[in-house]
């Protein structure tokens, strides 16, 4: 086998960095990245179980894969249909060598030496219940400006409807002062923008006991060099009042907060196992409204579980106007294995979830029609994100992580991951136009 892979990836943030970890990993070990798989000796897919029928998409792709079995290939399938899966994967597949979960990827090197010796059929599946994360120096970042760092993994909630607690294992959080190292060497190397993660990330709890979340988010926001935080998904069983207060203290700390709610109604909540109210809910909504700074605040929703009804939907429905969000995603249900709801009668048809689904739509996009409205005239910072020649416009990211495209009357473009002041002029539902400001 040659020493090159190509790795594949789909699913949230979490998998994105895991990926960027696994290909650092990879590289340590004397493997080089390519970019067509053809050439690759190893691949490697990264998969996602969250919805839909996640798990017959991967074993599709692993037909294609078949394929290209003559040629010498070995083949992995790590993530979370990964460790869903488990062992069937090879009886479905037995062309593929690796089927490991992300709380075995600290493994990895061992799993590639297995490999490189000829083993067949190399789990890391065991791992759910460690109290070890996945910490390495070797992140082959994709992004030169803005990265990403994971201070917490797995998750303890259990969602009725969630798989991620049997994927991901045990909620564990690193140490804050192994965070620090990592995001003083990132500040230290030219990025300006962190995004700490966690599938819960407000559920951190310093291992040492150092630091609170909130402490943890004034440290790295207060690391010279460092200009932008941000931090996601938050969960509001977690959300204290202190998140709030760091972030009125720590102008780096991005006015932005994801805090999915998922439904308005309470018995829908409590049916979800969620474990809070929707009045609960719109108090920590009312804490970031009565906050100094204006911060953005965006959702996700799930539509049609197992016994929502149109005064359900109407709850969310309103629960939407109340908080005025600047994004929401919003999801049909989808009974996921081994989590609690997939007994629970899935009764509402395909095409009632759509409706619901678009009923939501319609009505978040004519709040967000408005809601952006309010940033006509403003001038904000941005941090450069992209170049459209076709329009002549640059592309930016807001602190409130709002698209903002402007003009600039500058001959040469600013550079990607430069910081450039706009005024805004126009606002649409889902991004901003602007023009850049001159240099003071
Ligand atoms: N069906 C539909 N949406 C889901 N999500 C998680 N599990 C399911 C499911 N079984 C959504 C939630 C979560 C987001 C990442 O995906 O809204 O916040
Ligand atoms: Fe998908 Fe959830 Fe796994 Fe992320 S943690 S990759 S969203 S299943």
């Amino acid at each position: 086998m040659s020493k090159t892979f190509y790795i594949e990836t789909f699913g949230c943030q979490m998998n994105a960095h895991d990926s960027e970890k696994v290909v650092g990993t990879l590289e340590q070990q004397g493997y080089a990245q390519v970019q067509d798989e053809a050439e690759a000796g190893l691949i490697l897919y990264n998969t996602c179980s969250i919805r839909d029928k996640a798990e017959q998409k991967v074993f599709h792709r692993l037909n294609e894969y078949k394929k290209m079995q003559g040629e010498g290939k070995r083949f992995a399938v790590i993530g979370c249909v990964a460790q869903q899966e488990g062992e069937k994967i090879f009886d479905r597949a037995p062309y593929v060598s690796i089927v490991a979960g992300s709380a075995s990827y600290r493994n990895l090197p061992g799993m590639l030496e297995r490999l490189e010796r000829g083993d067949q059929r190399i789990t890391g599946l065991d791992d759910k219940k460690t109290t070890e994360t996945f910490e390495t120096p070797f992140v082959a970042r994709t992004n030169q400006h803005r990265g990403y760092i994971t201070i917490i993994e797995g998750c303890d909630k259990f969602c009725a409807y969630c798989v991620v607690p049997y994927t991901r294992g045990n909620e564990r959080s690193r140490s804050a002062a192994s965070v620090m190292e990592e995001a003083r060497r990132m500040a230290d190397s030219g990025y300006t923008e962190i995004q700490l993660l966690g599938q819960n990330v407000n559920s951190y709890r310093d291992p040492s006991g150092a630091k609170s979340f909130a402490e943890l988010l004034h440290a790295v926001g207060t690391i010279p060099g460092i200009r932008r935080v941000r931090f996601t998904t938050s969960h509001p069983r977690d959300f204290t009042r202190d998140i709030v207060e760091v972030i009125d203290a720590t102008p780096t700390l991005c006015d932005h907060v994801h805090l999915p709610v998922q439904s308005g109604s309470t018995r829908i909540l409590a049916a979800m196992a969620r474990e809070y109210t929707r009045e609960w809910y719109l108090e920590r909504i009312a804490w970031m409204k009565a906050a100094k700074r204006d911060i953005s605040m965006t959702s996700d929703i799930i539509v049609g579980f197992p016994g929502e009804t149109d005064e359900d939907l109407e709850d969310t429905a309103t629960l939407l106007d109340a908080v005025g969000y600047d994004a929401i995603f919003a999801f049909k249900y989808s009974p996921r294995p081994n989590t609690p709801s997939v007994s629970m009668a899935d009764s509402l048809s395909d095409e009632v979830k759509a409706a619901r689904l678009q009923i939501l739509l319609d009505r978040q996009r004519e709040i967000q029609r408005i809601n952006y409205q309010r940033h006509i005239g403003q001038v904000v910072e941005v941090m450069v994100e992209g170049h459209n020649r076709q329009r002549n416009q640059v592309v930016g990211r807001t602190s409130q992580n709002k698209t903002l495209n402007f003009t600039t009357a500058q001959p040469i473009m600013p550079a990607l991951g430069s910081y450039q002041m706009v005024r805004i002029t126009q606002a649409f539902p889902n991004s901003l136009l602007g023009e850049a400001q001159a240099a003071l």
